[in-house]
């Protein structure tokens, strides 16, 4: 017998069952033998919010929260940081190794050339009210954009899913830009092919009456490492909703959509937005006691703090606090930063931080930098997106590909009424619940 398995006893039955170990996991549906009678569907798993249950079998990233260690395919994430741009990890993410020179030179020549967005969608742009969230626009529009590619639900069909893909990492900062523009009023400003992936998303946002628009190298290089850190962080919200989309076959528009959807929460993606606000509330050092008191009371949380895998420094914050570093030399030091960095000083040493394992996640300084290099707070969600687009598109790859995954379908334990007759409107009480008014 092997010892790579788990004995069980139903103390309800007396009965023993034995269930594979495989990859330091039993399958939820080797319980299913599990009955204490005849007639008994079999046992299940409760797992609200997924906290310790493996959707899928991956191999894009790899997280160690106690240790604070991020790797996308095996690379760590300060490597690549320093090292590559953020088209060379999308590169990586999707296809598994790091591109040759040629193979880079494609990729990026297949990912400059579909930026251009169909006229129509900024008829859609123009269809939101002057102060329209862009995320709410960023959303739709890609919704939108699945439209104009009724090719897109051939998503078993690889070449096809290629061409998708480059759709997709390219049309995704003009459709962020477009909505940022439409939010202030100013006409659109188109894709220049010439630039790269960063300096082109800055000169849609930004260029006014320049003939070229020409990004400062630094912060070039800051949104690329900031892109990188954000490229993918295994099965979260939003990559779980891209794999529960996809698993239905929707095409990876739409799919997308909705992963951005859920990327816009304020416990997720929209953390960063939450964090500048936050921290413009807080408006000075003198106030930060105050306000981790408050925290502390239960009032409300601290927003960039805390994360549901790591239990150490987020190894992408301590990233993003040297890059601040760099660009604060070109923009001049936000005061924010200051309060910021207080707020970490304070929390870090008390023990209502330490002892639930708090510490500054990714979105804690990140919008700290947007801020200085002119990117307005509402756009924060819109910058985290642009770059998760990759990491979103792998995870779908991969769930596509894998032949053990179905369309997602999870259970659940009923706890309510069972068949009853219907109650005419005369015979019915008034009944104290929810939303219910007498
Ligand atoms: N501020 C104050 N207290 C906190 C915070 C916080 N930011 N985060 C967690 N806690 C406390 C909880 O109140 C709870 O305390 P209790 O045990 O006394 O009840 C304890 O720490 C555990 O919290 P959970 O909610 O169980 O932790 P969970 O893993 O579910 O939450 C999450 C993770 C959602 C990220 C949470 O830490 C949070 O809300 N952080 C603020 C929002 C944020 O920064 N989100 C960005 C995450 S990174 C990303 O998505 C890119």
């Amino acid at each position: 017998m092997s010892n790579n398995t788990l004995t069980i006893t139903d103390n309800r039955t007396g009965k023993q069952y034995e269930v594979p170990i495989e990859n330091n996991a039993i399958k939820a549906i080797d319980l299913r033998q599990i009955k204490a009678s005849e007639d008994d569907v079999g046992l299940m798993t409760y797992d609200p919010a997924f906290m310790n249950t493996a959707s899928c079998k991956s191999r894009i990233s790899f997280i160690d929260g106690d240790k604070g260690i991020l790797e996308y395919r095996g690379y760590p994430i300060d490597q690549l940081a320093e090292q590559s741009s953020y088209l060379e990890v999308a590169y990586l993410l999707l296809y598994g190794e790091l591109p040759t020179e040629s193979q880079l030179k494609d990729w990026t020549y297949n990912i400059t050339y579909h930026t251009f967005i169909n006229e129509s969608i900024k008829k859609v742009m123009d269809g939101f009210h002057y102060d329209a969230h862009p995320m709410g626009m960023f959303i739709s529009t890609l919704g939108a954009l699945s439209t104009f590619y009724p090719d897109a639900k051939k998503i078993h069909d690889a070449e096809c899913r290629q061409k998708q893909i480059y759709r997709l990492i390219a049309k995704v900062p003009t459709l962020g830009a477009f909505a940022y523009r439409h939010r202030i009023g100013m006409q659109y400003a188109y894709p220049d092919n010439d630039l790269s992936y960063e300096s082109n998303f800055l000169n849609m946002m930004f260029k006014t009456t320049e003939l070229k628009y020409e990004a400062n190298p630094v912060l070039e290089r800051a949104l690329s490492v900031l892109f990188i850190l954000h490229a993918d962080h295994e099965q979260n919200c939003s990559a779980s909703a891209m794999r529960g989309i996809g698993s239905a076959e929707t095409d990876p528009f739409n799919a997308l959509a909705g992963a951005a959807a859920a990327l816009y929460g304020p416990l997720h993606g929209g953390a960063n937005e939450m964090v500048l606000r936050m921290l413009k509330e807080i408006g000075s050092k003198d106030n930060v006691p105050g306000y981790i008191k408050r925290v502390k009371a239960g009032e409300f949380r601290l927003m960039g703090f805390g994360h549901r895998v790591y239990k150490n420094y987020d190894p992408r914050a301590r990233i993003i606090k040297k890059v601040a570093d760099e660009v604060f030399e070109v923009t001049g030091k936000d005061p924010l930063l200051d309060i910021a960095v207080e707020l970490e000083r304070i929390a870090l040493e008390d023990e209502y931080f330490v002892k639930r394992k708090l510490y500054p996640n990714v979105d804690f300084y990140s919008g700290i930098i947007y801020q200085a290099m002119r990117f307005p707070v509402d756009m924060f969600p819109v910058l985290f997106a642009i770059p998760r687009t990759s990491g979103w598109l792998a995870q779908w790859v991969e769930m596509l590909e894998d032949k053990e995954q179905k369309i997602a379908r999870p259970r659940q334990i009923y706890l309510g009424h069972r068949t009853r007759d219907y109650v005419p409107m005369e015979k019915r009480k008034f009944s104290d619940v929810a939303g219910a008014k007498a």
